[in-house]
């Protein structure tokens, strides 16, 4: 592959004739653009140890009164993108969000889609489109683009949850905003328990949910069930993971991040394939070893990893009597729906 050309080979004066036409020489920039065999990815392999930060967003919740941070919120934020990009890959954002008791906050909408995977607490609720979700940790409650959310809380301890949202995304794409909005009417709502029984789902006089989400709450009681019961069933040479989808098409519960969790029984090893898509690891429970590339992470529960794509990784349960459990989230469904996605 040739040297190309550098932008300091060219006479100052025609470079300064370029940029008073608006115009910019390709070649200089062609390889960083369009790099030989694989990306070259800004995303860093990444660990954001809930020990350490605990203790900084409760420290939050003492300085800064609800009124004035609206959502209380501490970045993961990815050095490899600059800490004030706040963002943890190329499409993901990750924030640790505290709800003190008696708490509100206030409802908006926004085109960026979020998540919210409970980290500890009892007794906070998400209110979206109308449906009071509970929030309880391993709880996974969708906020998906344009729907109406709001936090309240009626426990008495602090309340920790990890937010995931594809806000770089948006925002890269000009397409972010939001909208606020008054207190709202909670309705009735099934909820979870509509799409409690995979295989099936309500039609009450023959009709399908309209909704393009129709779920917005996935217990964690639920998940967890489902990974035992697939783990009892299952060889133990096959990995045991369930995808969080939309129960009335089976496609990703939302169309630009993935979410999945995962069950490393007692002492297991798992290797992930290389894939394109960046992906972010948050242990629920147990304590877990990631190694990403050239990076090793010994994880305690709560904690959280990101693995930029195109990068090997492998996970351990660190211990040997008891199962481990993941929340991933990952860029899959955008690589799929581009075009671009790819397994090595
Ligand atoms: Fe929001």
């Amino acid at each position: 592959m040739n040297d190309l050309g550098r932008l300091e080979d060219l006479p100052a004066e025609y470079r300064a004739a370029l940029t008073k036409q608006n115009l910019v020489p390709l070649w200089p920039s062609l390889r960083a653009l369009l790099p030989a065999g694989q990306p070259r990815p800004s995303t860093r392999a990444t660990h954001w140890s809930y020990e350490a930060l605990r203790p900084l967003l409760l420290r939050a919740g003492d300085l800064t009164p609800i009124e004035k941070a609206e959502r209380r919120v501490l970045v993961l934020a990815n050095p490899g993108h600059g800490l004030e990009k706040m963002q943890a890959s190329a499409a993901m954002y990750l924030g640790m969000q505290l709800l003190l008791p008696g708490e509100w906050a206030p409802a908006h909408r926004h085109t960026p889609n979020a998540v919210r995977m409970i980290v500890e607490g009892d007794g906070a609720y998400t209110t979206v489109d109308g449906e009071k979700c509970p929030m309880s940790r391993g709880d996974l409650v969708l906020t998906p683009t344009g729907l109406w959310h709001e936090h309240g809380h009626d426990g008495d301890q602090p309340v920790v949850w990890l937010d995931v949202l594809d806000l770089p995304l948006v925002y890269y794409m000009e397409a972010s905003y939001h909208v606020d909005g008054e207190r709202q009417a909670v309705k009735p709502s099934r909820g979870d328990r509509a799409y409690a029984r995979a295989g099936l789902v309500p039609t009450p006089v023959f009709e399908r949910a309209s909704s393009a989400y129709p779920m917005l709450r996935y217990p964690w009681a639920n998940t967890r069930a489902a990974l035992e019961a697939l783990a009892a069933e299952s060889s133990t040479s096959e990995a045991v993971q369930v995808t969080f989808v939309n129960p009335e098409t089976g496609a990703d519960a939302q169309n630009i991040l993935g979410y999945r969790a995962l069950m490393l029984r007692p002492g297991e090893t798992l290797r992930l394939p290389v894939r394109s898509p960046a992906a972010v690891f948050h242990l629920i429970e147990g304590a877990a070893e990631a190694r990403i590339g050239e990076h090793a992470f010994a994880l305690a529960q709560s904690d959280t990893c990101c693995a930029p794509g195109f990068t090997a990784a492998t996970l351990t349960n660190r211990f040997t009597a008891t199962p481990a459990f993941f929340f991933i989230a990952d860029e899959t469904p955008l690589h799929r729906k581009l075009g671009v996605y790819e397994q090595r």
